[in-house]
C-alpha cells in the first residue's frame, strides 16, 4: 500500500526546488556530482520490504500495542569503526529492551541511530575551539572534527566513506541480531563487565535469571524454542536525513510497488532545524515511503506540527509519521498538551516519542556540554503524565547512548559529578548516556510504563 500520496511529479531531486537548511558548502560542486553518481549505482543499503515491515511494527506503536526504543550516538565516528564498538552498543539496545519488554509485556521496537548517523545540524555556523574560530562541526560525512581550518573544509569524498561504514556496521548488526547473539537464550551475555558490577548491572541478572526461567518453564510445558523466533531479532537503523545529497542518491524505485523508498536506512527523520512544512528536507520527506520522524521542539506550533501531519501522512496511515518530540523538562507540561490534542482531535495516527535529550544539554562552567539524568528522566516522566492525561499512548523513547563506559552526562545510578566528566568524554558532538545510565532509565521507563 501507497504510504505517502506523494504527487506523481515527485522526484528524489525535487527538493532541490525548495530552500536546504544546514547544507555543507561544497568547494568543487563538479566533485558533488561525481560522487552523488557513483553513490546512485551503488546497492541500496536496506531494502524496501524492510521498512515497510518496520512499518507494520511503528502501526502496532501508534495503536498502543507496542513500544518504540530509539538509540544509539549523537553522531557516528569514522573513527571508531569497530566490532567492539557495535556489539557493545547492540548489547545495551538489546538489555534496555530485555528490561522495558519484561516490565510491561509489550513488544519493543528497537532502532539504532546507527549506520548512517553522521551528519549534525549546527546552530551556529562557527565554533570556537581553543580560542579558535572554526566552521561548526557537521559531521564526519562533511568533514574532519579536528579544530583546523583545514579539516574542516567540506569534502564530498566523505559521502563514500560513510556510505561504505554504514554498510559494514549494518551487515555486523545484521550478523549479530541475525547469527544468534541477539537471541533471547543469550541474555546474561549481554550485560558487560564494567555494567554487572553495579547496581543497575546487578538488577539486570536477576531480570536476566528470571527471563531464564520463564524460556525453560516453556521448554518444559513443550513449547519448541526453534519455532517462537526467539533466534533472530530486528534491529532496525535510523538517521537524521540531513544530507540530501547523500539521501537523494540512495533513493530507489522499489521494483514490486513501483513506490520510493531511501534506501540509506529503514527509518528517517528530519530534524527540528529543517522542519519547515515547505523547506526542502519536508519535500523530500514527503515522497519517499519508509517510516519517517519529524523533531518537535519548543518552537513548534501546534498548527505547524499538523501541517506536517497532513504532508508528511495525507492518508493517514498508521506508524507511517512519528513525532519525536524534545520540549526539555521545564517546559514539557506547558507545551506537550496542547501538541497532543491538536493532533489527536485530528484524529492523525502518529507514534508519540520522548527525546529527552535534546532539550536539557546545558554548558557546565568549564564549557562542557552535558546532560543531568535528573532532567531526562523528569522529562519522560511528563511525557507519561501527559499521555496519561490526554488518553493517547506514550510511544517511545528516543536516546544518545553509548555501550562505552563514558562520562558525558551527570547523575544517573553512579551519580557521576561535574568533575568526573573530563575522565572519558569522547562524544563527537552531544553527550550521550553511558551503558550503566541506559540501563538505570531503561528500568525506570519500565515502571513507567507498568505504572508503579
Ligand atoms: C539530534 O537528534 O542529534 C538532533 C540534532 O536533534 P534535534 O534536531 O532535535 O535538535
Ligand atoms: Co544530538
Amino acid at each position: 500500500m501507497a504510504t505517502s500520496s506523494s504527487s506523481p511529479a515527485w522526484t528524489p531531486s525535487d527538493w532541490r526546488e525548495h530552500t536546504a537548511l544546514q547544507q555543507p558548502e561544497w568547494p568543487d560542486p563538479a566533485q558533488v556530482d561525481q560522487v552523488r553518481a557513483e553513490l546512485t549505482r551503488l546497492p541500496p543499503l536496506v531494502f524496501a520490504g524492510e521498512a515497510r515491515s518496520l512499518l507494520d511494527r511503528l502501526a502496532a506503536v501508534a495503536e498502543g500495542r507496542a513500544f518504540l526504543l530509539q538509540a544509539g550516538d549523537c553522531a557516528e565516528s569514522f573513527h571508531d569503526l569497530t566490532a567492539i564498538n557495535i556489539r557493545e552498543k547492540l548489547k545495551v539496545i538489546l538489555q534496555m529492551a530485555a528490561a522495558l519488554t519484561y516490565a510491561a509485556s509489550l513488544p519493543v521496537v528497537k532502532v539504532g541511530r546507527m549506520a548512517g548517523q553522521f551528519t549534525k545540524p549546527r546552530s551556529q555556523p562557527t565554533e570556537t575551539v581553543d580560542g579558535v574560530e572554526l566552521p561548526s562541526f557537521r559531521g564526519h560525512i562533511v568533514h574532519g572534527d579536528e579544530p583546523t581550518e583545514a579539516a574542516r573544509v567540506a569534502d564530498p569524498a566523505r559521502m563514500l566513506q560513510a556510505y561504505h561504514q554504514a554498510t559494514a556496521t549494518l551487515n555486523l548488526l545484521r550478523a549479530f541480531t541475525k547469527g544468534g547473539f541477539a537471541d533471547l537464550r543469550q541474555v546474561h551475555v549481554w550485560n558487560q563487565e564494567f555494567v554487572a558490577n553495579s547496581p543497575e548491572g546487578r538488577r539486570y541478572e536477576q531480570l536476566a535469571t528470571e527471563i531464564e526461567r520463564a524460556l525453560s518453564f516453556m521448554q518444559a510445558v513443550g513449547v519448541d524454542m526453534h519455532t517462537v523466533g526467539l533466534h533472530q531479532v530486528d534491529v532496525w537503523t535510523s538517521h537524521e536525513a540531513l544530507l540530501l545529497d547523500y539521501e537523494e542518491a540512495l533513493t530507489r524505485r522499489d521494483s514490486l510497488t513501483g513506490l520510493w523508498y531511501d534506501c540509506s536506512a529503514h527509518f528517517v527523520w528530519a530534524g527540528d532545524r529543517t522542519r519547515q512544512p515547505d523547506g526542502a528536507h519536508v519535500r523530500y520527506l514527503a515522497g519517499v515511503n519508509n517510516p519517517i520522524g519529524v523533531k518537535v521542539g519548543p518552537g513548534a506550533e501546534g498548527s505547524q506540527v499538523l501541517e506536517l501531519c497532513e504532508i508528511l501522512n495525507p492518508n493517514r496511515v498508521p506508524g507511517r509519521l512519528t513525532l519525536i518530540v524534545r520540549l526539555g523538562a521545564d517546559r514539557i507540561f506547558e507545551l506537550l498538551p496542547p501538541l497532543v490534542r491538536t493532533v489527536r482531535d485530528a484524529k492523525h495516527p502518529v507514534v508519540w516519542v520522548c527525546d529527552p535529550m535534546h532539550g536539557n544539554t546545558f554548558l557546565t562552567e568549564t564549557g562542557r556540554k552535558t546532560r543531568d539524568f535528573r532532567h531526562i528522566m523528569a522529562e519522560i516522566e511528563g511525557f507519561f503524565a501527559v499521555h496519561h492525561a490526554e488518553g493517547t499512548w506514550p510511544g517511545g523513547v528516543h536516546l544518545e547512548i553509548t555501550g562505552d563506559d563514558v562520562t558525558e552526562c551527570l547523575g544517573g545510578g553512579d551519580n557521576l559529578l561535574e568533575e568526573q566528566l573530563d575522565t572519558a568524554y569522547t562524544t563527537l558532538c552531544d553527550p550521550r548516556l553511558n551503558a550503566r545510565q541506559s540501563l538505570d532509565l531503561a528500568f525506570r521507563v519500565a515502571e513507567l510504563m507498568r505504572g508503579v
